[in-house]
């Protein structure tokens, strides 16, 4: 149990509550929401089962785990994995930092009111481009996620996630009480759920494949890592089904709430439209909570924490894929190696936090010509940068070779010995994951990667 909610901890994150209904609003919902849950269940759950499976069988972390079950050149694609989990972890960071200062906002308007003339896109980059601030919040977060990962996995870990988890939940289910009462959700019911494959676009689908992979936390070791905690005498396939149900849930959920509120303002679905990916929870919700919602003077503040808590179940996974990197294959004692890794990714995580104004040289950097364009989609800043590679280079690569692993390069015998241990439940059939893991998984990630070199495709 305590496994399961961990790992549903690390699933559940910005990409439930940020990114998922943003790329859900540009892509006209419906006829997405449907592809995505089938790209969901199609390529994640089966990668997810290979990541569970690799990490159990070897009771070792993404290199040794990748090594011991694969072979010795295969700790590279291990490696590829915790370099992954440290960049994404350097500016999530960040994003997770936001949560507080809107938490401590949020509040503020509760108990004094509403500042008259407040205009909350400027309010926005105000904070997003205050060095200093940033890196107070940035640096609380990191001080939050070392403090958890300090105490390892089931002093740390697992009781932080088995506390919040119920906590998320309670606020999201509260939350969207209130949403569905309002007059706009209708309308976000039918966005969300009524598929309309007229608009749906080509890239939609890859769109929605590459999300599958940040949403699971795959492709990086993470869920390699967390298999490792598994018992014996539990069921991967179940776990694996249980993590990305909710996963999903958490996701369609947050998406049915924000939605509810952004159609029940007029005008207002033009303004999220122009705000990009971070004006939905950050420039358009907040001020919606204080006037529109109902109760939303104890919900808006009651949902920052809960951003909060759900990156930070998120951040602490990210840190254990490095830490225990260096805790398995250097022998470098747990608290040593945390504050290590800690102290090394912040030095990064000052970058990302700077990348927003704070300093023109970050925030205006930039590789050109052809190598940055396809390695960083032109994109400017450190922050962007980071987020891009992370997104369009290693999390598809790192999908692509644990799909390889788990279907080609791992004997029949050796998964099937996982899956099918006598915990499986009923309706599992070994020959269909493996066929999905194959050749299902493998052309879907290939095409992700085809798609980012060819034709320019974004997934940041
Ligand atoms: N799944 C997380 C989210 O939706 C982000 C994420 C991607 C992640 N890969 C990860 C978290 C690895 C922890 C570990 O926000």
């Amino acid at each position: 149990m305590g496994f399961v909610l961990a790992a549903t901890g690390s699933a559940i994150g910005l990409g439930n509550l940020w990114k998922f209904p943003f790329i859900t609003w540009e892509n006209n919902g419906g006829a997405f929401v449907l592809v995505y849950l089938m790209c969901i269940a199609a390529v994640g759950l089966p990668i997810m089962m290979a990541e569970l499976l690799i990490g159990r069988s070897t009771q070792k972390s993404a290199v040794g785990a990748l090594k011991e079950a694969v072979g010795p050149a295969w700790g590279l694609v291990g490696l590829w994995g915790v370099m992954c989990g440290f960049t994404l972890l350097s500016y999530y960071t960040v994003i997770a930092g936001w949560s507080l200062f809107y938490f401590a906002k949020t509040v503020t308007w509760s108990l004094s009111g509403f500042p008259a003339g407040l205009a909350t896109g400027d309010l926005f980059g105000e904070q997003a481009g205050n060095g200093s601030l940033q890196l107070m919040l940035s640096f609380g977060f990191s001080i939050a996620t070392v403090g958890v990962v300090y105490f390892g996995v089931q002093k740390g870990i697992e009781r932080i996630a088995r506390l919040f988890l119920p906590v998320l939940f309670v606020i999201l289910v509260l939350m969207l009480i209130s949403a569905l009462g309002m007059s706009g959700s209708r309308e976000a019911l039918g966005f969300i759920f009524r598929p309309n494959f007229a608009e749906l676009e080509p890239t939609s689908l890859l769109e929605a494949l590459g999300h599958s992979f940040f949403t699971l936390s795959l492709g990086m070791g993470a869920m390699i890592t967390y298999g490792s905690y598994i018992s014996r005498g539990q069921s991967i396939v179940k776990a694996s089904a249980i993590i990305v149900v909710l996963d999903t849930l958490i996701a369609l959920i947050a998406t049915v709430i924000m939605f509810s509120v952004i159609f029940s303002v007029a005008g207002m679905a033009d303004d999220v439209s122009d705000t990009g990916t971070v004006g939905m929870l950050f420039i358009s919700l907040p001020a919606l909570f204080y006037s529109e919602v109902p109760f939303g003077r104890i919900l808006g503040p009651l949902f920052y924490v809960l951003v909060a808590l759900a990156a930070l179940t998120s951040t602490m996974s990210l840190l254990e894929v490095v830490a225990s990197y260096i805790i398995d294959e250097h022998g470098v004692g747990r608290r040593k190696a945390t504050l290590m890794c800690g102290g090394v990714v912040f030095v990064f995580t000052v970058l990302a936090a700077v990348s927003f104004g704070a300093v023109p040289f970050i925030t205006n950097l930039e590789v050109g010509g052809a190598l940055g364009d396809l390695l960083f989609g032109g994109k400017v800043g450190w922050f962007s940068m980071a987020d891009h590679f992370v997104s369009n280079w290693m999390l598809p690569t790192g999908g692509l070779a644990v799909t390889l692993a788990a279907g080609w390069f791992m004997t029949r015998q050796a998964t099937e010995s996982e899956l099918m241990d006598g915990t499986e439940p009923g309706w599992f059939r070994y020959g269909v994951w493996r066929f999905f893991i194959r050749f299902v998984a493998p052309v879907a990630v290939a095409a992700i990667i085809v798609a980012v070199i060819f034709f320019g495709v974004d997934f940041s």
